[in-house]
């Protein structure tokens, strides 16, 4: 199976190194194409893949990854629609249907949807897929196996993407967030602001890896750290007493409804 992207910005030029670091196709096997064509050079001098116009990136790929912005989307799938036949095609536009896809390439075309988020710029991304009836099995699988060398990846109805998208495509803002929090309470208590960003990613991170590892209940987790009148139960009260977690459910039920009115929007669009 050989790969075609389209769009070599953040996210197209991420997938392209997980894929080459985890040995998933050699940079032989991968084709791109963008518009901008200083992108488009840095991109092949960095990752040596080949670089050439759509028709050709079409020609040599098995799967085509659209990684462009959605609103450039359109445009592009109505310009390749007519180098489409056996390719999947893989979107990962934040907001793009598979519906909406079809109307633009044909319904006969197999088209599998993507909801990856940014740290997957470190392998440890967390992506969600949904795939149409035309995908083979072998082909899915493929496609899962990409996903895969960039972090977790799920395979989901499509109806659950604006839902996915407001946890962990926009996840990663809140967790940034927490973390500048942590690091700026460190401040306040006396800890330089290295130091104190340091604990405070760490912290994050080993908890997160705590919590897949142990396979335990993240209240079980909290549960272990807070002694009777310890310090932990102090801190836990205020963030209940500030709502914290009612905060972060409604930011992501948020998130959707605004993932909701963008497809909705795009649909007209289309
Ligand atoms: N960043 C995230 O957290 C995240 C998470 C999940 C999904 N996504 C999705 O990933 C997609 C890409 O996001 P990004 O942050 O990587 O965007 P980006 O950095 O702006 O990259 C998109 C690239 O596509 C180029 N382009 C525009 N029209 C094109 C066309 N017709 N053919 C080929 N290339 C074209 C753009 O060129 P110009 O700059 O010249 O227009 C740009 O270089 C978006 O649809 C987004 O919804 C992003």
């Amino acid at each position: 199976m050989k790969l075609g992207i389209f769009g070599l910005g953040n996210m197209g030029t991420a997938i392209i190194s997980g894929i080459i670091r985890g040995q998933i196709l050699s940079h032989k096997e991968i084709w791109g194409f963008d518009t901008d064509t200083q992108k488009m050079t840095a991109t092949k001098e960095a990752l040596k893949i080949h670089c050439d116009d759509p028709q050709n990136v079409c020609k040599h790929s098995d799967l085509l990854i659209l990684a462009v912005k959605p609103q450039d989307s359109h445009n592009l799938l109505r310009e390749i629609k007519e180098y489409l036949s056996h390719q999947v095609l893989l979107s990962i536009c934040a907001g793009i249907s598979i519906d909406s896809i079809v109307e633009n390439i044909g319904s006969d075309k197999k088209v599998a949807r993507a909801m990856p988020n940014t740290p997957l710029l470190v392998g440890e991304g967390a992506s969600c897929i949904a795939f149409n009836d035309h995908i083979t099995q072998e082909e899915r699988e493929f496609t899962l196996k990409i996903l895969r060398s960039l972090g977790m990846a799920f395979e989901v109805d499509e109806k659950l993407m604006d839902a996915v998208t407001g946890l962990s495509g926009s996840g990663p803002a809140y967790v940034f967030m927490f973390i500048e929090a942590l690091a700026d309470g460190g401040v306040k208590a006396g800890l330089p602001r290295d130091l104190a960003l340091s604990l405070a990613g760490q912290t994050v991170l080993g908890s997160s890896k705590l919590l897949l590892e142990s396979g335990k209940h993240p209240g079980e987790l909290k549960d272990m750290v807070t002694s009777p009148s310890g310090t932990t139960i102090e801190g836990v009260s205020i963030l209940e007493k500030a709502a914290f977690r009612g905060a972060v459910m409604d930011a992501v039920y948020q998130a959707s409804q605004r993932s909701v009115e963008m497809r909705q929007t795009h649909t007209l669009l289309s």
